[in-house]
């Protein structure tokens, strides 16, 4: 079994962001497994009335659907909570009904841990629609990507791209993803330490840059 997968990006941001490489790498990777996979942000099925229906029609035509996108608040960022929203207003849709549905949610704070209740959103999601669970990917640390090309960023991402390349093959032969491949992904991308005092530097930078005191405190005695 090979089928056809759409990889749907919920990250809000505009340009480059972290769900961006990770669902580029997976895409690669599923093809070398024989699966043909489209890359869609989700946003964009949002911004008319078509939209929504139009978004329905492309699940209904894939046999797995990937969600990637970023935790926002513990939770799903706009844009995907809506569109599984619009997609579940729509009923009881009987050609979504048993494809496969799997996430691959990454985070700023450093523990994938922290992404364990968005998880079990989207897996609610799929029981909802009578969808197959496939497993969800969890990824602390996305701050170190930040957009960039997996290809890369070199040693610091080996893990990821070794648990993509295996959730790819799961999936491509219809398998739910495997226990390494979540292992894998949910392995630090660099010491904690490390990641807090370069996400404090990046911080004070922008800070700076926008001509905002992080140190003031105002309303100090
Ligand atoms: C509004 C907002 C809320 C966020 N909430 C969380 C959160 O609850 N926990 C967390 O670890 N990271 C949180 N983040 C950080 C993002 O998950 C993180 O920056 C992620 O790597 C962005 O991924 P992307 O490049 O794919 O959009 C939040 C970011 C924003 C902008």
């Amino acid at each position: 079994m090979s089928g056809k997968g759409v990889i749907l990006i919920g990250s809000p941001k505009p340009g480059r962001s972290t769900s961006l490489s990770i669902g580029e790498y997976l895409k690669t990777k599923l093809k070398g497994h024989g699966m043909e996979a489209v890359i869609e942000n989700v946003g964009g099925f949002l911004k008319n009335e078509n939209g929504p229906d139009d978004l329905v029609k492309l699940i209904q035509d894939h046999d797995q659907i990937i969600l990637i996108f970023p935790l926002y608040v513990d939770s799903l960022p706009w844009p995907m909570t809506r569109a599984l929203e619009e997609i579940h207003a729509r009923g009881d849709l009987d050609n979504i009904k048993g494809k496969g549905l799997s996430s691959i949610i990454n985070c700023g704070f450093p523990e994938a841990s922290q992404i364990e209740t968005a998880t079990s959103i989207c897996e609610m999601f799929a029981r909802r629609m009578g969808m197959k669970w496939m497993g969800g990917l969890m990824l602390g640390g996305g701050g170190a990507i930040s957009g960039n090309a997996l290809e890369s960023r070199g040693f610091m991402v080996r893990n990821v791209k070794r648990s993509l390349d295996i959730a790819a093959g799961n999936l491509s032969r219809g398998e739910k993803i495997s226990d390494k491949a979540k292992r894998l992904m949910e392995k630090k991308l660099i010491p904690h330490k490390l990641y807090t005092a370069m996400g404090n530097m990046g911080w004070k930078r922008q800070g700076k840059k926008n001509g905002v005191d992080l140190d003031a405190a105002p309303y100090a005695k």
